[in-house]
């Protein structure tokens, strides 16, 4: 099974998993505001290991039209644990101003992934 840091704890977790479920599911209470869709973007994540090299196309559209974003953080609601990987979630129940943190992404890459190497 892939390990998944986060911050400073590390979770094994199942192959395949959806990262931001198996961040959700580790405990901590990362934002996913639009569902899992690619479209909020506050299940952002800053990778310091084991960052993918694929991306989905509605990942990479989203990023893009922000510069702030772009480069800097992905979506975990688009990313799946298939290896190794440290993240740090950006925003939580603990430290953004919301009632909750949206509704829960479905167990499957949402919309359909259409799967692209980074640029
Ligand atoms: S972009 Fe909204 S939950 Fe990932």
């Amino acid at each position: 099974m892939p390990k998944l840091t986060i911050d400073d704890q590390t979770f094994e977790v199942p192959e395949g998993k959806r990262l931001v479920l198996a961040i959700e599911d580790s405990g901590i209470p990362i934002l996913h505001r639009c569902g899992g869709y690619a479209k909020c973007t506050t299940c952002r994540v800053e990778f310091s290991v084991g960052e993918p090299t694929r991306t989905t196309q509605a990942e990479d559209t989203r990023l893009l039209a922000d510069p702030n974003l772009y480069g800097r953080v992905r979506l975990s609601c688009q990313i799946l644990c298939t290896h190794d990987m440290a993240v740090h979630p950006v925003l939580t129940m603990h430290n953004a101003d919301v009632t909750d943190p949206g509704k829960r992404p479905e167990d499957h890459i949402t919309p359909e992934a259409v799967w692209m190497q980074k640029s």
